[in-house]
């Protein structure tokens, strides 16, 4: 007896899987693609068999992210064949920064791909699927016209959490020499304030308490305002901080050479902004400062982090360090490790400098051997874990809020995060989600904190 796949009704459900690599903003966007294909019955599913689309979302910021996508695309092509002989279909996308940057070469390494797009494409999703059915070959989307995305994705329809991500601005102009992103993702666009004032206030009537705004240089944010007129970062988190029920607002990425008078009131003035931010710095050395193009100096960076802390006295910091970018020599490695001496971090990104194609540093004379790369790393990632675990004791024996967001890791335990982003595992159940919460902190651990809920002790003392 032979089996033969029925034509798919229409209106039938699909499933649909995504997996996504890479930063913050990609998991937005693999949500937000899950969103335009549902209206052509696609749902999400946990697992790659079977499905009847596929899309990897692809990020290009680390090391071998090319070769991890054909290592992959190479176990899906079986997938995809089995279910071709058994007369089903599969279509397979690579979405993503890999997909704006290699998109020829994964159409002739790996012709069973059907659709490439880039991160500027997501809403003509439905369309190449389209397309895909009727084409030979794979359907490539790979231009820039990034106003188009925002204007087209439907409005964020699945609720996204307690914390929830909000993208408000793409690209970036800054041009950083080891950095792809500006190739990738294009200059920067800003999302008009009123579309991001509407998205958030959906979210928080889903439950969202806690919105991260997201952009690779979030702080360079210029959207347009309601009153015609060019809101920067600041104007919008004073507006998304009138939402009731948003209680938490934060941004990621930003970049030193943005932050303004205005964004640094805003953390004094604003409650709901927390008290952490994610400051790359990269490298501590001027000399090396100039070479990657960040436009500031190592004291111009500490100037800011001691401006921050005057307005927001409780204000930590996080950063991204580059070690071995071309050119990089012992004495600019100790600079980096004075100045990270110098500010203290409470967490932290850091990475042994790869080179990424077409970036001016790639090309650059005067490469760091890859030893000497290893052993720097090494340092700076010892030193900067040995703030955060400090950070983290220094919260022992405090009170904090903590917005509670999920299940711990044993049973019995609830999870959720300071303002400081720290995660927090205390005795508790599900009556606790969405709730911000005072907690006592009873160990701070390297990587978390352990806590009790400061209403179960008094109901032991009231007990007593
Ligand atoms: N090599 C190493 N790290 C890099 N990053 C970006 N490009 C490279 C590269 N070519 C790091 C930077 C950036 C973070 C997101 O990734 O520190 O801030
Ligand atoms: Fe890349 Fe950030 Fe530099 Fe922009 S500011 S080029 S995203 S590292």
């Amino acid at each position: 007896m032979t089996h033969s796949t029925p034509p798919a009704a229409l209106g039938a459900k699909k499933r649909l899987f995504l997996r996504s690599w890479g930063c913050q903003m990609n998991v937005y966007d693999t949500g937000r693609m899950a969103d335009v294909l549902a209206p052509l019955g696609y749902e999400p599913v946990d697992a790659p068999e079977g499905a009847d689309m596929i899309i990897l979302n692809t990020c290009h910021i680390r090391e071998k992210a090319t070769d991890k996508l054909f290592s992959e695309l190479g176990r899906l092509r079986g997938m995809k064949e089995k279910k071709q002989a058994a007369g089903g279909e599969m279509v397979l996308a690579v979405a993503g920064c890999v997909a704006q940057a290699e998109g020829k070469e994964i159409v002739i390494r790996a012709p069973w791909v059907d659709i490439v797009l880039g991160p500027q494409s997501y809403h003509r999703l439905p369309e190449m699927v389209a397309r895909a059915g009727r084409a030979a070959r794979a359907v490539v989307e790979t231009d820039f016209p990034v106003e188009e995305k925002f204007d087209h994705l439907p409005e964020a329809s699945a609720p996204q959490g307690v914390t929830a991500f909000l993208t408000i601005q793409e690209g970036c102009d800054k041009f950083c020499s080891f950095c792809v992103v500006p190739y990738t993702r294009g200059s920067e666009y800003s999302r008009p304030a009123q579309a991001v004032l509407a998205e958030a206030r959906r979210m928080v009537a889903q439950g969202t308490r806690e919105i991260s705004l997201l952009g690779q240089n979030v702080n360079a944010y210029h959207g347009e305002g309601p009153d015609g007129r060019e809101w920067g970062l600041a104007r919008l988190l004073y507006a998304l901080a009138e939402i009731p029920g948003l209680d938490r607002l934060r941004y990621t990425t930003s970049h030193p050479r943005d932050i303004d008078e205005a964004q640094i009131a805003a953390h004094r003035d604003i409650p709901a902004v927390m008290p952490f931010l994610h400051l790359p710095v990269q490298s501590g050395s001027d000399r090396m400062l100039e070479a990657m193009n960040r436009g500031h100096t190592a004291e111009e960076y500490i100037r800011l982090v001691d401006r921050l802390r005057e307005a927001r006295p409780d204000i930590a910091f996080s950063t991204d360090i580059i070690s071995g970018h071309p050119g990089e020599k012992d004495e600019d490695h100790a600079a980096t490790m004075a100045l990270i001496r110098r500010v203290g971090f409470a967490q932290f990104f850091s990475f042994k400098y790869s080179p990424r194609p077409g970036t001016p540093a790639a090309g650059a004379p005067y490469r760091v051997d890859e030893a000497t790369k290893d052993r720097r790393l090494q340092e700076v990632q010892a030193l900067l874990i040995e703030q955060q675990a400090a950070f983290n004791a220094s919260k022992t024996g405090q009170t904090v809020p903590v917005l509670f967001t999920g299940a711990g890791r044993q049973p019995g335990q609830f999870s959720g995060r300071t303002p400081w982003l720290q995660p927090v595992h205390v005795a508790g159940d599900a009556s606790l989600l969405g709730q911000i919460v005072p907690v006592r902190i009873l160990a701070g651990q390297p990587y978390s904190l352990h806590g009790e809920l400061l209403h179960a002790l008094q109901q032991e003392k009231n007990a007593a």
